[in-house]
């Protein structure tokens, strides 16, 4: 058995092969079209372009031939390949010692003529052959002989631009990707800057909540004593006056027949018109002290809300003792039914809060969800007027509590406004708008939460309060 013959720099050759990423590529035209012309300048009936790997011969290319590679071992081109400047030329293979004796000469394909141009890259390395091959013994003339080196000059070039436009193709994926990466991180600026923006908002929403803090604390304040003062003295006016209007009635018993100055006095003033509407006037003065109290109490809540600790809560339980001081409001009057309130009370862990605050929220989300629900009915005749109050796990240590009513639902224009402090589409006298604005403050300012609502035009509104266990 003869040797295997190999090149001196074999291993380096494997390398400059491997760089070019050609073996096992599916054909391509620019190859085809060399080993064409070579079968048809030498006017042999194969031609193939081929290239040796370590242990075989691979073929790019080929005419005339079905075999896509066959074993190195002994082949005209693996000689071929050993002397890079000079073509291999064997006239008649059965003549040759050594081939004689190889299958492919003794058997099918039945090799006799041989003519290999080597393919040399530009640093010197033999990758294969372009070779043309008949069954019959042949010459080559030295026009053949320079055509086919030339064409084998092309198999090269038409490798190098190969590899070329593999490298172009990468480097443009490769740009591609950094394009990906560049939209990536400028969304992620634009990200940035948006959250910027809020945390500015916010910023200056709480600057001038506190300013607005001290204005609105100071104004409480001023009207406190003096509501006060009105509001503690009008039980005695009231005792005064029945008192009076007591005596006057003894009077009038005692002394049917008062004298004439005194029956026309009564006459210009008409008593008993006066002392009719007097208890009205008084107890319209009653409500309207109060309902100034309930102002003030509100501004100093909006102006005091650091106070106390947090503790552990049960939600429910300051739902329920809303839902209680807000009884009277649910039960139905002569504007409306009764207001149905359905309660889907979740499985919900306690959560550590400030008791008080989170009562006034409900407070102050509830108040406006029968104001909303009373207005429905007056305005599109709601015959079942409700509000659901659901308490559920939000997710991993949150809980939502939802106040869904079917009122008429927030209009579109004040959506932006409704928890501005002041805001509020009331008439004078029913609302000051700070119900949300407090709300707002205290769940998500001192409670880290979420307050948000969901609201269609004749739907009703959700407000959903979220916030964390701890
Ligand atoms: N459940 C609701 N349905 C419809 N509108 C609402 C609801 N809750 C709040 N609003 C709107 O938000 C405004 C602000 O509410 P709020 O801050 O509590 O002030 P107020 O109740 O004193 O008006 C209300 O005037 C109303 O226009
Ligand atoms: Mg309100």
């Amino acid at each position: 058995m003869k040797q295997l013959p190999l090149p001196a720099n074999e291993q380096d050759r494997l390398k400059a092969l491997e760089r070019y990423q050609i073996l096992d590529t599916n054909p391509e035209p620019g190859f085809d079209d060399l080993t064409s012309l070579a079968a048809h300048i030498c006017s042999t009936p194969i031609a193939i372009v081929s290239l040796v790997d370590s242990d075989r011969l691979w073929f790019k290319s080929k005419v005339g031939l079905e075999a896509t590679e066959v074993s190195r071992e002994l082949t005209f081109c693996a000689n071929a390949i050993c002397q890079p400047d000079k073509m291999l030329i064997v006239p008649n293979a059965l003549q040759d010692e050594r081939f004689a004796t190889h299958p492919l000469v003794t058997a099918d394909p039945n090799i006799i003529f041989y003519a290999g141009a080597p393919l040399v890259t530009s640093d010197g390395f033999a990758l294969g052959t372009l070779c043309t091959i008949d069954r019959k013994p042949r010459e080559l003339d030295s026009e053949e002989i320079a055509a086919l080196q030339s064409l084998s000059r092309q198999v090269i070039s038409q490798m190098e631009l190969r590899i070329n436009i593999t490298k172009l193709k990468e480097n443009i994926s490769k740009r591609v990707q950094v394009e990906q990466n560049l939209r990536g991180t400028n969304h992620r600026l634009a990200q940035i800057l948006n959250k910027l923006r809020q945390t500015q908002v916010q910023l200056i929403q709480s600057e001038k909540m506190s300013s607005l803090g001290h204005l609105v604390a100071g104004i409480a304040h001023e009207i406190n004593n003096p509501v006060n003062f009105i509001y503690g003295n009008l039980s005695h006016v009231n005792t005064y006056i029945k008192d009076l209007l007591n005596l006057l009635t003894l009077y009038q018993k005692y002394y049917p027949n008062p004298n004439d100055e005194i029956q026309r006095e009564a006459k210009t003033i008409d008593v008993s018109f006066l002392v009719e509407d007097l208890s009205n006037i008084l107890s319209s003065m009653q409500i309207g002290t109060e309902r100034i109290q309930e102002i003030v109490l509100s501004l100093r809540n909006f102006s005091r809300l650091g106070e106390s600790e947090k503790k552990l809560v049960n939600l429910h339980e300051g739902i329920e003792s809303t839902m209680l001081i807000l009884r009277h409001r649910l039960q139905s009057k002569a504007e409306h039914p009764s207001i149905e309130i359905i309660k889907e009370y979740g499985d919900i862990p306690q959560v550590q809060c400030y008791a008080s605050q989170m009562n006034q929220v409900f407070m102050n989300i509830l108040s406006n969800a029968i104001d909303a629900v009373e207005e429905s009915v007056v305005k599109t005749q709601n015959p079942n007027p409700k509000i659901r109050i659901r308490t559920e796990i939000s997710r991993p240590n949150y809980v939502v509590v939802k106040i869904a009513d079917n009122g008429a639902g927030i209009p579109e224009k004040i959506q932006a406004h409704v928890f501005d402090p002041f805001f509020t589409s009331k008439p004078v006298g029913k609302g000051i708008g700070l119900g949300l604005s407090i709300s707002y403050q205290i769940v998500v300012d001192k409670h880290s939460g979420t307050l948000k609502y969901k609201t269609q035009p004749n739907n009703g509104t959700e407000f959903c309060i979220e916030i964390p266990v701890k």
